[in-house]
């Protein structure tokens, strides 16, 4: 067996074991950290590949490297704000207890949110009241969890009373350590997501946190923990996912009525199905990329496999946020003002209703304004490229980046709109242009959706990118 064959052998195993969509730059992150891991253990390359036995430590040390631990305190704020209505409302029993459970907590910023919240705004007491247990599949996000000691860049959305209430500096160490309060009050394990919560009671978690992990599973163990947190949820308990990731099934999961942040409460035995939450944009997004790359592959799509209905062919123009704003100084150049946003959201609604015609004429009504016309373009790019009229996306692309150049995400389904035209030299040419663009931005930069980052662009342009060239 060669070097070659053995790590993607491994990288295969590595995907089995963590339910993860192997990605593209998987083998060149999986060849450097063998080199160092081998190095460590005094060994060459291809005695760690040839020794079976070994792989599941080999694995378990490669996923390290592997898996995307971003994070930071306070993500998706406003699910704390909901988590702590309900904890309130539980804890009024002065004998309740509760549990939380972090499913795929990286370095540990996600629990101790949980628990600085419960802290600040119900007391001590009511956090010793509360188990917040958090698991993550990466031994070495949890050893730096439970350490508690964080740089500035994990405060980059949090509160300004966060750091000088909860977190000491100076010490052994330069970065800032949490108080040993908070610290306690979680507790951490090693553990796939699916194993992990398979291993909790029924009925026994209050609020479950799977936030930014599900959009890197594939689909059977994404279901597999939507049916495990159905199953450790009580009655009254809630789903937090986020933004972007893949919606839990409507058999399982309702929406909790918090429409803006992604909340869910399972579904009772016999409760009647309601329409199925539509999937967030970054979800579609990479769902409609993992398509396009398996047509690549398969040459031209045949008839059956028709392009679905706009609603899976993710507008992208979505204002952002002002705080998501902050962090993308190129995106933030080109917002247009709040007006406009409202208009633009309004329209990208309807397109995600699947309304096309409403969607259209929303569309039309964007481009009569010179401010919101280069969404509006984009939109009804979408909406063509959905209704397999690549030809006139092109179009309506072209004058989109005509007005704005800098426009990334336009940018984007330029390349998926020439490619889909035939127009495979220009294709290529522009995805060269946008991955160019894209490296000089900060990887965790929010586009002009506000919710997909320049990294998760760029993966996604190499993987369409892979596909035809
Ligand atoms: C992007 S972080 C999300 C952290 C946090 N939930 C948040 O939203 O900020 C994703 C985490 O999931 C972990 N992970 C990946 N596959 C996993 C699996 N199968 N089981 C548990 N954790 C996993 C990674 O190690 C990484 O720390």
């Amino acid at each position: 067996m060669s070097d070659e064959t053995g790590i993607s052998a491994l990288l295969c195993a590595a995907a089995g074991a963590s339910g993860l969509v192997p990605r593209e730059d998987w083998e060149d992150q999986a060849t450097r950290a063998l080199c160092a891991i081998a190095e460590q253990r005094g060994a060459a390359v291809s005695a760690l590949l040839h020794d079976r036995q070994g792989w599941p430590s080999l694995i378990s040390e490669l996923l390290e490297h592997l898996t995307v631990g971003e994070t930071y305190f306070f993500r998706h704020a406003s699910h704390f704000d909901v988590l702590l209505e309900a904890l309130s409302a539980r804890l009024a029993d002065p004998l309740a207890t509760a549990c939380v459970l972090s499913a795929g907590c990286a370095s540990g910023e996600e629990p101790y949110s949980v628990a600085i919240a419960i802290h600040a705004r119900l007391g001590a007491r009511a956090l010793a009241r509360v188990r917040i247990r958090a698991a993550d599949i990466s031994a070495a996000s949890i050893r730096k969890a439970r350490a508690g000691v964080y740089s500035a860049w994990a405060f980059r959305d949090a509160p300004d009373w966060l750091e000088p209430r909860y977190f000491v500096r100076g010490g052994a160490s330069a970065g800032r350590r949490l108080v040993d309060v908070i610290r306690q009050a979680v507790t951490f394990e090693v553990g796939h997501v699916v194993n992990h919560a398979a291993g909790l009671p029924s009925g026994s978690v209050d609020a479950v946190l799977f936030r930014n992990l599900a959009i890197y599973l594939a689909p059977q163990v994404i279901a597999a923990a939507y049916a495990e947190f159905h199953r450790v949820l009580g009655p009254q308990g809630l789903l937090f996912v986020a933004p972007a990731d893949p919606r839990p099934d409507g058999a399982r999961f309702i929406e909790a009525g918090h429409e803006t942040t992604s909340i869910y409460r399972p579904r009772a035995a016999g409760e009647p199905h309601g329409e199925p939450a539509p999937p967030s944009r970054r979800a579609r997004l990479a769902a409609r990329l993992r398509r396009d790359a398996r047509l690549l592959r398969k040459g031209p799509p045949p008839a059956a496999a028709k392009r679905p209905a706009v609603r899976a062919a993710a507008p992208a123009a979505r204002a952002a946020a002002p705080a998501a704003r902050a962090a993308a100084p190129a995106a933030r150049a080109a917002a247009p003002p709040p007006d406009q946003r409202a208009a633009e959201a309004r329209a990208m609604s309807l397109a995600d209703r699947g309304d096309v015609a409403a969607a259209l004429s929303a569309a039309a009504a964007l481009i009569e304004q010179p401010g919101t016309a280069p969404a509006g373009y984009l939109l009804r790019a979408q909406v063509s490229v959905a209704g397999d009229r690549a030809g006139a996306a092109v179009e309506d692309l072209r004058r989109a980046l005509f007005l704005r150049p800098e426009h990334l995400l336009a940018r984007y389904w330029y390349v998926v709109a020439l490619r889909g035209d035939g127009q495979l030299a220009q294709a290529i040419q522009q995805a060269r242009v946008l991955e160019e663009l894209l490296t000089k931005s900060a990887a965790e930069a929010r586009l002009e959706d506000g919710e997909t980052t320049a990294r998760e662009l760029l993966d996604a342009l190499r993987l369409l990118r892979g596909g035809f060239t």
